[in-house]
């Protein structure tokens, strides 16, 4: 291909979402279907993995099937890890036999860029939003992680999750309290209603590591409620919530100067919480750093992230004169690695 015209076709599998989109030239989306397993898994309270894969072979086809229609397609992409095993395996097997049956090249993709690179978009046209060097911050349900990101494709990470990840902390707590699976969107319903000072839950931050610690946070919220036997579950989730919020804007912004970067992108299932894009945005601009958050309608898991990770790294490809190594393994706690130099 002589041109960077190409149409990609991403897949994600690698959690509860079941997902495929098509990109065209690296500038719009033109379809990102998404199959959401929550009702398989709500009365879990949580991803539960069987399941997941059972319902990512049965919805595979139909999502690609509907993402395609009659178009023509360059590339299949897919989220080659972190995730789930079982479904990464049915990620990879549905690209493969697209991209034979179609004859086009396939390229694994890591599903954490995905959620950075999502920042790009402003609804379906890809805006290059992103400006570098930045700090990230990934928050979702599986994974919380901060990195220096001097441009597309050369990474440093410098800390993660030592235990639960964020969205992973609102869920447990969620459950604690009753409240319905994913918790994130339910404590943050509750939280509107509550005291954010009603209760002195901790700010774990860690110092002298960029690492996170949430599991302090949640256990301190089964205490409280251990310890109590009249709790406003409004002011539970109100408390928490700033908890985790100021531990995640805290900990990002003494990122950002330490690094001495100007701009934080933030992606991930949790970049939908309000309190988090107001206070980053807020306590950001103080500094004089912007902030880029993931339009909301695509922090979740969806193939058209995938699909714009795997443009970035075929149009540096084109750039550079160097052909991207086709590499297909799946790897359920893939790294983020740099391909750019
Ligand atoms: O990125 P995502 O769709 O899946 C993973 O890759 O893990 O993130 C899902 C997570 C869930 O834990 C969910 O509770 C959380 O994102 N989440 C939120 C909000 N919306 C979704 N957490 C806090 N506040 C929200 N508004
Ligand atoms: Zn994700």
């Amino acid at each position: 291909m002589m041109n960077e015209d190409f149409t990609i076709l991403g897949i994600e599998s690698t959690c509860d979402e079941t997902s495929a989109a098509l990109l065209k030239g690296g500038r719009e989306i033109i379809a990102n279907v998404i199959y959401s397993q929550i009702e398989e898994h709500k009365k879990y309270h949580g991803v539960v993995p069987e399941l997941a894969s059972r319902a990512h072979a049965a919805k595979i086809a139909s999502v690609i099937r509907e993402a395609l229609g009659s178009h023509k397609l360059d590339y299949v992409a897919f989220a080659s890890g972190p995730g789930l095993p079982g479904g990464l395996m049915v990620g990879r097997v549905a690209a493969q036999t697209l991209a034979n049956f179609k004859k086009v090249p396939i390229i694994g993709v890591n599903h954490l860029e995905g959620h950075i690179f999502a920042c790009d978009f402003e609804g379906t046209a890809v805006k290059n939003r992103l400006q570098f060097p930045l700090v990230a911050l990934v928050v979702s349900g599986g994974h919380t992680e901060l990195w220096y990101v001097k441009d597309y494709g050369i990474y440093k990470v410098l800390g993660k999750t030592r235990d639960d990840a964020a969205g992973e902390a609102f869920d447990k707590v969620a459950k604690l309290l009753g409240l319905a699976y994913p918790g994130g969107p339910q404590v943050s319903k509750q939280a509107l209603l509550g005291r954010r000072d009603a209760i002195d839950f901790p700010r774990p931050l860690l110092p002298g590591t960029w690492d996170f610690s949430f599991s302090g946070i949640k256990t301190a919220v089964s205490y409280y409620l251990r310890d109590h036997k009249q709790v406003s579950v409004p002011d539970v989730c109100a408390s928490f919530e700033t908890a985790m919020v100021d531990t995640l804007v805290m900990k990002t912004l003494l990122a950002a100067r330490k690094y001495k970067v100007r701009h934080i992108a933030v992606g991930g299932g949790v970049a939908a919480n309000t309190l988090l894009r107001e206070r980053m945005q807020e306590a950001a601009q103080k500094q004089g750093i912007e902030t880029h958050f993931v339009d909301r309608k695509l922090s979740s898991d969806n193939a058209a992230m995938i699909a714009l990770a795997a443009y970035k790294k075929l149009a540096y490809a084109q750039k550079t004169g160097k052909p991207v190594k086709e590499n297909i393994d799946i790897d359920p706690n893939m790294k983020v690695r740099s391909w750019a130099k």
